[in-house]
Formats: structure tokens, C-alpha cells, sequence
């Protein structure tokens, strides 16, 4: 059975409700499904509220069966194991799900050991500086933090303005205002895990391209969701997930490398990276110099993946998903989880009014899928961590659903502050974000 076959078979498959006898009523193709029939294609806890995708996706059958058929192909022994973990099929294929090409691609193990390769690849010395926000994840602090004790990097951290007025002028402003002769890196979230903020990437690694700062952006949250091209932002660096927003297998990311000059969207010469974990670098001598127009000098991809033995399955399981995804449209993906990100969004505002928010509601730029507020009436209950937990250990044991709190900073606040967060995706519908709105209400009512 051919992949689409098999798609076609699970979506109106046999015992599924919407098989008609004249069949009819079948989707042809993903692209067409209902958002109903395309949650049957995923392998969901039953009866849980999974609306926490922001910390990890759930898998397709489609992945997880691609994931077994080819741990079981290998199983037997491989006569050479280095040739497929190169992945080059398998990142040729994702390049194109994201709008780039194989030698811009890495299949990683996650964000985290992505962005930590291109942290400590960079060409950083002593004196030079980074600008980052404490709104990053830890992959990305502790990463910058560890340059720093080793080379002397400089970090100029800022904290981002949070909540329902926040603008991207403002952020913008933030980054421009850090700016010295010494900067060479701009480290930033496309979306912020901790307020679900949506940076705004274009304008931030415009504002570095023009004063020749490299971008490294931690990209965890957007593969999957959004669909437009990882180079259209002009980013340098692009450390994504592969199992979240994407649903591809646990232990999944895809690094994506500028490796070649479009003008149009990144005008600087490529940066250098020193490609740490590497059995492709050479043993003696140096590489290729690297390419200044769009045709790429040598395959910076071959030299940060190849690095020893692999998981092959883990390269199919996420080209598969990357596949799907497209049968069904990104486009069409996008635009679901931003709806019923709007929903999440709504509903809090409905219930817990603005002064909950940490997301940002006014402009529109800055909304993404992911809603962080806290649903305490009491102001000090905002940097509580314990009854945050408590609420969110008690709607998953309780009522089975799933969300996660959050802690980070807010300008000019003396304490940390704690939110809870929904981060819906297209296997979600509306009802469930209702359930959970009123369930959080309740709960945190008991807790006031
Ligand atoms: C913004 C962000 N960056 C990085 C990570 C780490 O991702 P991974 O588990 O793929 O390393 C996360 C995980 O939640 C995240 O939300």
C-alpha cells in the first residue's frame, strides 16, 4: 500500500462512523478531510485533553508505523551504518516541506542539541557581544551562558515587555537599544514557550542584518505550525523541533543553516560556524570557503550531520510526518492553529479579563497559538509557584487535561511570575478549549 493508499484507508478506514456504503462521503485526499476525521489519524490518549503540543505533539499512526517498519528493516545489521545516517533523502525531502534545500538541513536530536551546536559553533572571542532575552528557554541560556565562562562572551539579556498591550515596536526597540560595535548575535525565540508571544522575526533579523549581527533563533515552536520558509525570515540559524508543533518522533529536530546568499532576504556573508560534533569535517586542512552567492559552496548540512552512528527510524519517522503534513497543508495547518489559538485566546479574556494575560492581544503580530495567563483573582497569586503547579497537577490527574505552567520574568517586577498555558493543535477542537477554560476556572476558584 502506498502512503497515500494507507492515508486514504486510515482516514475512512473500516468501523469508521463516516464510511458510507456508496462511499461518497470519503475524503480523497487529506488535503479535503475534515478536521474530525483527520484527528483519527492520531494516536491520542483517550479520553485526555492534550493541549499542551507546546511541550510535545502526539504522533500520527502513519509515524509511528513508519518508525517501527524501519527500526525493523535494520534490524538485522546494517553492512554500513554511516551512509543512510547521513539522511540525505530524508533531508531532502523535510528541506522541501520547509522551503529550503538539503544542504541547508539537519536532522538533529532535538531544539535544545541544535541550537547548542550553532551556540558553540559560532566564532565567538572575548569582548564580543550577545544580545538574548531572559524569555528564552534554558537550551538557549545555558548554552550562551556556557560561551561566556569559556570565551568571555558578553551577554546583554532584556526582558521583553509580556501581556495583552505589548507591542513589536517595543521589542524591537529593546533589541536596537542593546546594539554596540561589539555585537555578533542576536539569540531569540519565534515564539516565547513561557507568554507564547510571537517575536517578531523578520523585523528582528532585519534590524541585526543591518548592523551585520548574526541571528540565531530558537525555532522550537513554529516547525509545524507555520508555513511559511525558513529563509524567508533571514535568520542565519533556524533550531526547530520535531516533536511538537511537527508531531514527529520523540528525539527529532531539524536545524536549519544558511548555506548560500539570497539577497532578498539576507544580503551578509554567511557566518562562520565551526561545526562541533563532526565526522565529516576534515582531518586535515581546512573546508571549501563558503559561498557568497545562491549556489552553495560545499554541503554544511553533510558536516553537522554526519557524526557517527544513528537512529535511521527517527529520520524516516520525521519525514513522514513532515509528509503528511503537507498532504494536509500547511496553509491549511497554519491557519487552524491560529483559529483556535483566537478561541484560547477569547475565551480567557472572556473569563479571566486582561490583567491575566501574558500574551499579547492587542497587536496582531504577536499572537501566536500559545495562550499563557494566570487565572488567580489574587495579584500575589501571580508569582505563587506552588498553587500554579497545583492547578495544573490537579486539571491532569483529575480531569485529565493536559496544559503546563510557566515562570519568567515581567519589566520592572520584583518576582518571577507563573502562568498556566494552552497551546492547541489541529487534532484539538473548540469544545476541548472551553473544557479546559471552565475546568481552570473551577479548579483555581478551590485554590484561591
Ligand atoms: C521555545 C523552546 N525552545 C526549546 C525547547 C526545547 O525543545 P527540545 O525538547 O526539542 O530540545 C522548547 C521546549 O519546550 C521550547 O518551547
Amino acid at each position: 500500500m502506498t502512503y497515500t493508499e494507507n492515508l486514504q484507508h486510515e482516514l475512512a478506514g473500516p468501523g469508521s462512523p463516516d464510511v458510507r456504503s456508496d462511499g461518497d462521503q470519503r475524503p480523497e485526499r487529506p488535503r479535503d478531510a475534515s478536521w474530525d476525521d483527520l484527528r483519527r489519524l492520531f494516536a491520542l490518549e483517550p479520553g485526555v485533553v492534550h493541549l499542551n503540543t507546546g511541550t510535545v505533539g502526539v504522533l500520527p499512526h502513519a509515524v509511528e508505523d513508519e518508525y517501527d517498519r524501519v527500526t525493523r528493516q535494520w534490524a538485522g545489521g546494517l553492512v554500513d551504518v554511516y551512509r543512510p545516517t547521513m539522511f540525505t533523502e530524508y533531508r531532502a525531502a523535510i528541506a522541501g516541506s520547509y522551503g529550503v534545500d538539503g544542504d541547508e538541513i539537519v536532522i538533529s536530536h532535538n531544539a535544545t542539541e541544535a541550537v547548542a551546536r550553532v551556540i558553540n559553533g559560532l566564532d565567538l572571542h572575548a569582548g564580543d557581544e550577545a544580545v538574548v532575552t531572559t524569555h528564552e528557554c534554558y537550551s538557549v541560556l545555558s548554552n550562551l551562558n556556557l560561551v561566556r565562562n569559556r570565551h568571555g562572551l558578553v551577554l546583554k539579556v532584556l526582558t521583553p515587555p509580556s501581556g495583552h498591550r505589548a507591542t513589536a515596536e517595543e521589542i524591537v526597540a529593546l533589541f536596537e537599544q542593546a546594539i554596540t560595535p561589539r555585537t555578533k548575535v542576536f539569540a531569540f525565540s519565534a515564539i516565547s514557550l513561557w507568554t507564547g508571544t510571537m517575536m517578531p522575526l523578520r523585523a528582528l533579523c532585519q534590524l541585526a542584518q543591518r548592523h551585520g549581527i548574526s541571528t540565531v533563533v530558537d525555532g522550537a515552536l513554529i516547525s509545524g505550525m507555520l508555513e511559511e520558509s525558513l529563509r524567508a525570515s533571514g535568520a542565519d540559524f533556524i533550531a526547530c523541533s520535531g516533536s511538537k508543533y511537527q508531531c514527529g518522533p520523540l528525539g527529532s529536530g531539524i536545524l536549519y543553516v544558511r548555506n548560500k546568499v539570497f539577497p532578498e532576504y539576507n544580503p551578509l556573508p554567511l557566518p562562520t560556524l565551526w561545526p562541533v560534533i563532526s565526522t565529516w569535517y576534515p582531518m586535515i586542512g581546512s573546508p571549501p570557503p563558503r559561498s557568497g552567492t545562491s549556489v552553495e559552496s560545499y554541503d554544511i548540512g553533510d558536516y553537522l550531520q554526519s557524526a557517527g552512528s544513528a537512529n535511521i527510524a527517527r529520520g524516516a519517522a520525521l519525514a513522514k510526518a513532515c509528509q503528511l503534513w503537507d498532504e494536509i497543508g500547511r496553509d491549511r495547518i497554519e491557519r487552524r492553529v491560529m483559529e483556535l489559538g483566537d478561541h484560547a485566546r477569547e475565551r480567557v479574556l472572556d473569563r479571566f479579563g486582561e490583567q491575566a494575560m501574558y500574551s499579547p492581544v492587542t497587536d496582531p503580530g504577536l499572537r501566536s497559538p500559545l495562550i499563557a495567563f494566570n487565572p488567580f483573582r489574587e495579584p500575589a497569586d501571580h508569582w505563587n509557584v506552588k498553587k500554579i503547579s497545583a492547578l495544573t497537577d490537579r486539571l491532569a490527574a483529575e480531569h485529565r487535561i493536559w496544559v503546563r505552567w510557566t515562570e519568567f520574568d515581567v519589566p520592572h517586577s520584583p518576582h518571577q511570575h507563573y502562568a498556566a498555558r494552552i497551546s492547541p493543535h489541529i487534532f484539538n477542537d473548540v469544545e476541548e478549549i472551553d473544557q479546559a477554560v471552565a475546568r481552570i476556572a473551577a479548579v483555581a476558584e478551590e485554590l484561591a
